[in-house]
C-alpha cells in the first residue's frame, strides 16, 4: 500500500466548510460526550489533527484554557474559515496551522492528547497517520480518533431504496479512497500502531418523533453527503436520477412517520503512548 497523502474529496469548497460546521453543531452532544471521556483539563496541550473549520478545536479551547489547542489541516480554505470563526468568538487560545498530519512539524512528545475526528476514513494509510500522532504525543499521553461506521445505521420504517443507494455510494467512495466502514477497524489500527491500553467507546445517537430535531439530523446527514456527489454518481452510472428521486421520497416517509426512529453510532478510540 502506498502511503502518499491524498487530497480530501471535498477540499477547498465553501459549502463543505459550512456543512462541517452544521454537522458539528447538530452532533454537539456527541462531541461533548467524547471530550468528557477524553478528560480535557486546564493546561493540557492538545492537537486536533485534520481540524477542518475547527468546530471541535474551538470547543476544546475553553476546557484547556489558558493552554492553546493546535488545529492542523491540509486545506487552506478550512484553516482560513477556522481562524475567522475563532476571531469572531474572541478565542485567544487556539492556533490553526496549515499542514499534513502525516508529517507534522511538531517535535516528539509535544502534546498530552492528540485527537482526530472524521479524518481516518479519508486518509490513505491509517496506521501511518496514527503513528505520527503518537510521535508528537508525550509518554503516557493519549492518542484518540473518532469516526463513524455506516454499518451501524438503523432506521424505522425501513428504507430499502435509500439503503441500497447508500451502500452503492459507500462502495464508490471506497474506490475513491474514503472508507465509510472505519469504526470497526479502529481497534486494529490503534493496536498496529503499538499503542497501549486501547479502548473503543461506541457512542450511540438516536432520534424519534419525541426528539424530531435529532431524527431530522440523523436522516439528513447521509442525504447531504450523497447530495454532494449526486451528479458524479449519476454521470458514472452508479445510480440513476430515478433511484435518487425515489430514495429521497422514502426518506421523507421516515420523517413523517409517527413511529419514526433513526440510530447511528460514532466510535471513539483511545490508546496510551508507551
Ligand atoms: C470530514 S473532515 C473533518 C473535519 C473536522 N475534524 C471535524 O470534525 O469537523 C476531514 C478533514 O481532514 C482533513 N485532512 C484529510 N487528510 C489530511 C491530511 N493528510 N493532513 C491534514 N488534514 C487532512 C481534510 O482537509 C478535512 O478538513
Amino acid at each position: 500500500m502506498s502511503d502518499r497523502s491524498r487530497e480530501y474529496a471535498y477540499a477547498g469548497r465553501l459549502e463543505e466548510a459550512r456543512r462541517l460546521e452544521a454537522q458539528a453543531n447538530a452532533l454537539g452532544t456527541i462531541i461533548e460526550k467524547e471530550l468528557n471521556i477524553l478528560g480535557l483539563k486546564p493546561n493540557m496541550k492538545v492537537l486536533d489533527a485534520g481540524c477542518g473549520t475547527g468546530a471541535v478545536t474551538r470547543r476544546m479551547a475553553s476546557k484547556v484554557f489558558p493552554e492553546k489547542v493546535c488545529g492542523v489541516d491540509i486545506d487552506p480554505l478550512f484553516i482560513d474559515e477556522a481562524k475567522k470563526a475563532a476571531s469572531r468568538e474572541g478565542l485567544t487560545n487556539v492556533q490553526f496551522t496549515l499542514g499534513n498530519i502525516d508529517n507534522l512539524k511538531y517535535e516528539k512528545g509535544r502534546f498530552d492528547l492528540s485527537y482526530c475526528r472524521l479524518v481516518l476514513m479519508h486518509v490513505h494509510n491509517t496506521v501511518k497517520t496514527i503513528s505520527e500522532l503518537k510521535r508528537v504525543t508525550k509518554r503516557r499521553g493519549i492518542v484518540a480518533a473518532s469516526d463513524i461506521d455506516d454499518g451501524a445505521m438503523l432506521w424505522f420504517p425501513q428504507t430499502p431504496r435509500f439503503f441500497n443507494l447508500w451502500s452503492k455510494f459507500g462502495q464508490w467512495a471506497k474506490a475513491r479512497g474514503d472508507d465509510r466502514y472505519i469504526g470497526r477497524q479502529l481497534f486494529s489500527i490503534f493496536s498496529e500502531a503499538d499503542l497501549d491500553s486501547v479502548n473503543i467507546y461506541p457512542i450511540p445517537m438516536y432520534g424519534s418523533q419525541q426528539s424530531p430535531v435529532a431524527l431530522k439530523m440523523l436522516v439528513s446527514v447521509p442525504v447531504q453527503i450523497i447530495e454532494q456527489d449526486k451528479e458524479e454518481l449519476i454521470k458514472e452510472g452508479v445510480i440513476t436520477a430515478k433511484d435518487y428521486r425515489e430514495s429521497l421520497s422514502e426518506v421523507q416517509l421516515v420523517l413523517s412517520h409517527p413511529g419514526a426512529f433513526a440510530m447511528g453510532m460514532t466510535f471513539l478510540a483511545t490508546g496510551e503512548v508507551p
